[in-house]
């Protein structure tokens, strides 16, 4: 039992994603399907958050069953083994147990024996923060190829007692595989920060040492997610385009170089905003929202997965990408497209 420790020797160049996959449940909820739980509207939920429908998975999937056939597409397309993983890292807000580790479940259904795997817990920004964190492992001699996961089964955690949050989210994952590119090439900026103060905003109450989960908690709906969307949302309008910003400046580009903008999925009014303030051209902003809703550590690697199938992400591209999240956390990356 067990595989061996994570032993590699230092490479030069760049740090790039070489494969991508991802993997969305069958089943599409409408929002006449959620009215029929819900004192809501097919107008309010258009109108107030662009989603127009969301996929849950079906009850015997869960979060790490949905990471694992997504890391297989990645690994797949990258052209690697399972066995050529030296870390699995899965970023989930919604894992299969509060512990151990889902990454640890992934690293066995795929193999990876000579992987070390954790869990990243940074809510939506969690697989851009694993991205950082790939790239820095890549750099200092500590990976040679590492796989970053972002898998939801937020379906399970709806406080089905508040309509305001119930109707925004939905199931899915993505994955990456991460590992040496020519100089010049790959991800060009990446930076990831958080602000504590904002820890209530998005959060579960109940489940955890805090306020441990009683039949009293998950009567109250507090063992589920909660959120204090306004707060939120004025915080996101101004957060992700001065995280674009800074992550442009760092990569020493300006906006107008910019090919494809993936932004974090949560709400199209926010994307919208971010849009207008940063000045990106028409046309050159990715959004899936209305297909998937928010699926958290999901939403970015799903959206670079599904912007490559369709011809929008290319070789040589630019590409500008921001999530943000419980915490709270945000995260930015300029990536040239390998
Ligand atoms: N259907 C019908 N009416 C609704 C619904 C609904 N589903 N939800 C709320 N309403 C009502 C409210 O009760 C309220 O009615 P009132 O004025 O009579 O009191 C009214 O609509 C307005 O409610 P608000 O909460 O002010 O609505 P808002 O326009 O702020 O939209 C939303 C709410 C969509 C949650 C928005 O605030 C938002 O998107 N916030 C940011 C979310 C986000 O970005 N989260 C980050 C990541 S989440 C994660 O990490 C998993």
């Amino acid at each position: 039992m067990g595989g061996d420790p994570v032993e590699v020797s230092s490479p030069a160049g760049g740090v790039g994603i070489l494969g991508l996959g991802a993997v969305l449940p069958e089943h599409a909820v409408s929002h006449d399907e959620l009215a029929q739980r819900l004192d809501t509207s097919d107008e309010w939920i258009r109108t107030r958050t662009g989603i127009a429908e969301r996929r849950y998975a079906a009850a015997e999937v869960a979060t790490s069953d949905l990471a694992v056939a997504a890391a297989r597409a990645a690994l797949a397309d990258a052209g690697l083994t399972a066995g050529q993983l030296d870390w699995v890292i899965c970023a989930t807000t919604s894992p299969d147990n509060p512990f151990p580790a889902t990454a640890s479940r992934v690293q066995a259904a795929l193999g990876a024996r000579h992987a070390a795997a954790f869990d990243l817990m940074a809510c939506c920004s969690g697989w851009l923060h694993g991205v950082a964190l790939l790239q820095g492992l890549i750099r200092a001699g500590s990976c040679h190829h590492g796989l970053i996961v972002g898998a939801e089964v937020l379906s399970r955690i709806i406080n089905w007692q508040d309509r305001s949050t119930a109707v925004l989210v939905g199931d899915g994952a993505g994955a990456a595989v991460l590992g040496p590119v020519a100089e010049g090439a790959g991800i060009l900026s990446v930076l990831a920060g958080s602000d504590g103060d904002g820890y209530e905003h998005i959060i579960m109450p109940a489940g955890g040492s805090r306020m441990p989960a009683t039949a009293e908690t998950a009567q109250a709906g507090l063992n589920a997610f909660h959120m204090n969307g306004r707060d939120v949302f004025k915080w996101a309008v101004r957060q992700v385009p001065e995280a674009a910003e800074r992550a442009l400046e760092l990569a020493g580009l300006r906006v107008g170089d910019i090919d494809l903008f993936v932004p974090h999925q949560a709400n199209l009014r926010i994307i919208d905003a971010a849009v207008e303030r940063l000045g990106i051209p028409a046309g050159r902003t990715w959004v899936n929202i209305q297909r998937y809703g928010n699926i958290s550590a999901a939403c970015i690697p799903v959206g670079l997965c599904e912007a490559r199938a369709e011809g929008r992400l290319k070789a040589g591209d630019r590409l500008l990408t921001v999530a943000f999240g419980g915490g709270l956390t945000w995260a930015a990356a300029v990536m040239h497209w390998i």
